[in-house]
């Protein structure tokens, strides 16, 4: 059986623009071929812990001989890599939170990025080599000039309140703006010579 591993990080529940797009994916993955499945993996509901030792970011041949590592640790990163390499393509509902992505979703990158097992190096490919990924990445607001609405998702979260404003195409938003002129006035006079 071939399958999708789908991966959600939103922190949305229903109101989420990034799940029902992963699910529409994944419906139409399935419907594409016989004996396909989806495994799901929601880092939301499900978030999977921090590294706590850098000796997780290398294979075992490669750490230090004081970088232990908790058993249990190692068994949920092999975990986590298997499902990744045993899958035939990935989609990642990847939201922008606060210019980056969720927290959850990088944690879970963290653990799939291991120097020596799915990096590639002169003698073999890394693990993950060659898996197609999809990623579904709305957002609240343009950092251009077209309207927000166009940019994948209407105004929302910490970004949209009325007191702060649109951000514009220089990720600044119009008390930014009015800020940085000030502070560029302001700057302008200190450094203007005395007539
Ligand atoms: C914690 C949080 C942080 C956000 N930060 C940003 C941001 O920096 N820029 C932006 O354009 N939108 C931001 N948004 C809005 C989301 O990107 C937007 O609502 C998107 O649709 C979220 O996808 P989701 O509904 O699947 O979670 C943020 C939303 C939340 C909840």
């Amino acid at each position: 059986m071939t399958y999708l591993l789908a991966v959600d990080s939103s922190i949305s529940g229903p109101d989420s623009v990034s799940r029902p797009l992963v699910a529409e994916f994944a419906d139409s993955w399935c419907a594409a071929g016989p004996d396909r499945s989806v495994v799901s993996r929601d880092l939301a509901a499900n978030p999977v812990p921090h590294l706590t030792t850098a000796g997780l970011h290398y294979a075992e041949v490669l750490r230090r001989p004081h970088e232990s590592v908790d058993p249990a640790a190692a068994d949920l990163q092999r975990e986590l890599i298997d499902e990744v390499a045993g899958a035939a393509a990935v989609v990642i509902g990847a939201p922008m939170y606060n210019w980056s992505i969720p927290s959850t979703l990088k944690t879970w990158l963290d653990h799939l990025h291991v120097l020596g097992v799915t990096t590639s190096s002169d003698d073999q490919p890394g693990r993950l080599q060659g898996i197609p990924a999809v990623v579904v990445s709305p957002r609240g607001l343009a950092y251009d000039d077209s309207d927000p609405g166009q940019a994948g998702g209407r105004p929302h979260g910490a970004c949209d309140r009325e007191d702060s404003g649109r951000i514009d195409g220089h990720g600044r938003d119009e008390r930014g703006r009015r800020l940085h002129a000030r502070r560029a006035s302001a700057c302008g006079r200190r450094t203007r010579p005395r007539q």
